[in-house]
């Protein structure tokens, strides 16, 4: 099936799109294991370097398996979008090493020195070890705020003309927060500022940032979009193309963080099961929701698909469903949060998210053991939170564990 095709389906589109016929006929594509590709003569080596002609050079400025990848994840992230001119919006994919090189990738190449980040206080920690001590050494300041408060925004981006770039995380890792992509859009198109989207935690099956005019996408790869836990991954998706085949592309293939075929081989064949995974992942999730919801050794369940979470509006207005993240604080404390983590029979006691098993992590004996506990507390993370990506079992397995191990 060539790439080209017209597919009505968004779970079609997953399957097949970015795939070219192989010239050996193989069914999938070829993990193409090459750093390098070579040239029928001198002629055609100096019309690739010039550009003239299309075609691979070497495996850190783009690769056929890689490329697979990129194409499929830009069909699914514009899929039904249109651009100004009531075209199919087209976009470029970008794939790296892990989500991090990805986002390195989009801040080193639109970002200078003396410009600023207007971002949500709520960030995966990664990004934020990047935009407060990595980027102010190259002069690039980072003003983290409550980006929920979009008057704030508004007078905070009237204030400071150095801001160039509003990023948004949503919903947000470790909070499961949300922020409105839309309004936020909406103040970047009103001040002229690059707006940018992580849409790991949803998936372009969940949630299109395109859609409200975003500039940017990142994705870390390594979560629900490989679905399987087998490859740490990243993309980079931009609707201008000159920039992102210019200027972004340089940037990218000097910086180094391209994937390798292998991986991006795992990566094709999880993403053709996105929208079937995250179908169960969704309805499981709530179930799970509503049962820890009423469970006397649960003090508070924060889930955007529960009408008491303060972000289940925004979660709706810009989700097909709130997804399949969820933290919970246990009534015994961080004692009773490593007693359940000891319990588990069939979850799993792990980082990460976005795999068909449900995966649990206690953050506070975990990921933040050695942050002091009134400095997690400001971020939300008490003593007895619990953090799950729910699976994609049977769901009566996962309710009947989570309920042995929280007695
Ligand atoms: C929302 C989000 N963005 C980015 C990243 C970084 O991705 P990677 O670990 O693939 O570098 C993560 C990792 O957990 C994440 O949760």
């Amino acid at each position: 099936m060539d790439n080209d095709i017209k597919l009505k389906g968004f779970g079609s589109t997953a399957i097949h799109a970015g795939h070219n016929k192989d010239p050996r006929h193989a069914h999938l594509v070829p993990i193409y294991a090459s750093s390098t590709f070579i040239f029928d003569d001198a002629e055609q080596g100096m019309r690739r370097f010039s550009g003239q002609e299309e075609g691979f050079i070497y495996s850190r400025w783009g690769n056929p398996t890689s490329a697979e990848a990129e194409r499929k994840i830009a069909a699914m992230e514009s899929f039904g979008i249109k651009d100004a001119n009531g075209n199919p919006l087209q976009l470029k994919a970008l794939l790296h090493a892990s989500g991090m090189a990805a986002i390195t990738t989009l801040l080193m190449s639109t970002l200078k020195p003396g410009d600023k980040v207007l971002t949500h206080f709520s960030l995966y920690g990664g990004t934020e070890e990047m935009l407060r001590n990595v980027l102010p050494v190259l002069g690039i300041e980072t003003i983290i705020t409550d980006l929920r408060d979009l008057q704030k925004a508004d007078d905070m981006l009237n204030a400071d003309p150095a801001i160039s770039m509003i990023y948004l995380e949503t919903p947000a890792n470790p909070t499961i927060q949300c922020v409105d992509i839309d309004e936020l859009s909406k103040l970047g198109r009103k001040y002229s500022k690059l707006v940018a989207c992580d849409n790991t935690f949803a998936t372009p099956y969940l949630q299109q940032p395109f859609n409200y005019g975003v500039d940017f996408v990142v994705h870390s790869t390594t979560k629900f979009l490989n679905g399987h836990g087998t490859a740490i991954g990243g993309v980079l998706l931009g609707k201008d193309l000159d920039l992102m085949n210019e200027k972004i592309y340089k940037v990218y293939k000097t910086l180094g963080g391209t994937p390798n075929p292998f991986d991006t081989f795992m990566l094709i064949n999880g993403m053709k099961t996105l929208e079937i995974r995250m179908d169960r992942h969704c309805s499981n999730a709530m179930l799970v929701a509503q049962f820890l919801d009423k469970h006397e050794a649960v003090s508070k369940v924060n889930y955007n698909g529960l009408e008491h979470h303060p972000d289940n509006k925004i979660a709706l207005k810009q989700m097909k469903h709130p997804g399949a993240m969820m933290s919970y604080e246990l009534k015994r404390g961080f004692d009773g949060g490593v007693d359940f983590m000891n319990k588990l029979q069939m979850c799993t006691r792990t980082v990460s998210l976005g795999t068909c098993d449900t995966l649990i992590c206690h953050p506070a004996s975990m990921t933040h053991y050695s942050v002091p506990a009134d400095a997690r507390l400001k971020y939300g993370i008490s003593d007895g939170l619990i953090r799950m990506s729910v699976g994609i079992e049977n769901v009566e397995d996962i309710i009947s564990d989570l309920d042995q191990a929280l007695r």
